[in-house]
């Protein structure tokens, strides 16, 4: 018995021209799109997403967007009247170093408060009127009446962080709506392993879409023949699905060439075997070991910005037992994966519908990873 697939779904119709332009029209329809996107964004807000990496986040206000809300982000100082305090309530992480987030608008003038500052108390200023805003987003300073009570009502809306993995992590909702907690990556959190997170890329195309293309097992032999891909292996051997609450895993073994080494004689690059172990933790994250390499882990994070755009987060994490306590080499990590990931970025963006549940698509057993994940979100109400 050759393993499980998953369930495929064929599409039989073949249709004329006329009637693709009547689908074409029918997936264009504004509606539609509104009620997809309605339904992808609230499903999407039940969830942590990544908004910024750690590194990227100091004392000056930091914009990012999640779902389409304008969020501004600052880290408090290590010391200092907001540091001594821990701001207690806050909604934020609080205490020194924390990083804070509120939804970038000020209650005064709804100006942006990621074009304002950070006084020397850790307090966001805003560029209008310089009203200050601690990090749970009250309002604590309104320079313009000095002494005056501040009524609680004047506030700018707090957003819960988390700082994890290299990664500053937000999510929309209060905890008793969240779906699941935020997902974990064991090498980086708790087994310090040596890693590195990769530039943050910006994709016009859907968080699903770029999910799925990461764990599509057969474009490798076709997109990436200039990397690791192995033109002479196009044939994707049958592998098993797995599912569980909220992850998908799928083993493949894959005659990978060497991305980096020197051609032979015969002008190929050296052929070896790559282990990869794919878990897609739901809805957009993904550990995939064996990535760069026997014991090695890369993840992948795409952080809806919108129902059709994503940020991209990467990293890669390697055990010290097989590669030693040295750093990772992150400038030549990240000039190979920029190789690789751009043709990903291409033909996602070129993907139309940009919605995966706009589309009719045929799907054959090599897919099963990708039609395992479609169905997985589908069950968790992406699709309306
Ligand atoms: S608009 Fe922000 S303080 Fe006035
Ligand atoms: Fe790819």
């Amino acid at each position: 018995m050759p393993p499980a697939y998953g369930p495929v779904v064929t599409v039989v119709d073949s249709a004329a021209p006329a009637a693709l332009v009547a689908a074409a029209a029918a997936t264009q329809r504004p509606d539609q799109g509104a009620a997809l996107d309605a339904a992808f964004l609230a499903a999407s807000a039940r969830y942590w997403h990544p908004v910024a990496r750690s590194s990227d986040v100091g004392a000056a206000p930091v914009h990012a967007v999640l779902l389409g809300v304008e969020l501004v982000l600052w880290r408090r100082p290590a010391s200092g009247p907001a540091a001594a305090s821990g701001e207690p309530g806050t909604a934020s992480t609080a205490g020194a170093g924390a990083v804070a987030a509120l939804v970038d608008q000020c209650p005064h003038r709804s100006v942006p408060l990621s074009g304002g500052e950070v006084d020397a108390d850790g307090r966001l200023r805003c560029p209008y009127h310089s009203w200050g805003f601690d990090g749970a987003g009250r309002c604590v300073d309104i320079p313009q009446q000095p002494g005056q009570r501040i009524p609680d009502i004047i506030a700018a809306q707090p957003v819960r962080v988390a700082e994890a993995a290299g990664l500053v992590w937000a999510c929309l909702v209060d905890e008793e709506d969240e779906a699941r907690p935020r997902p974990r990556f064991p090498e980086i959190e708790d087994l310090g392993w040596p890693h590195y997170v990769g530039t943050v890329q910006d994709w016009n195309g859907q968080a699903a879409r770029q999910v799925e293309n990461f764990c599509d097992i057969g474009h490798f032999s076709v997109l990436h023949t200039d990397t690791f891909g192995n033109a002479e292996a196009l044939a994707v051997e049958p592998y098993a699905v797995r599912r569980t609450a909220w992850t998908i895993e799928a083993d493949y073994r894959y005659p990978s060439v060497n991305p980096v080494a020197e051609p032979g004689p015969d002008g190929r690059r050296p052929v070896g075997e790559t282990f990869f172990q794919y878990r897609i933790e739901l809805p957009f994250a993904v550990w995939l070991g064996g990535a760069n390499g026997p014991g090695s882990v890369m993840f992948s994070v795409s952080a809806p910005t919108s129902a059709t755009t994503l940020r991209l987060f990467w990293m890669s994490a390697f055990d010290p037992a097989v590669h030693g306590d040295e750093p990772v080499d992150g400038i030549g990590l990240q000039a190979v994966e920029d190789l690789i990931w751009a043709p990903d970025k291409a033909i996602v963006e070129s993907q139309r519908p940009a919605r995966v549940f706009a589309a009719t698509e045929v799907h054959r057993a090599f897919d099963g990873l990708g039609v395992a994940y479609r169905e997985a979100l589908r069950d968790l109400g992406f699709a309306g």
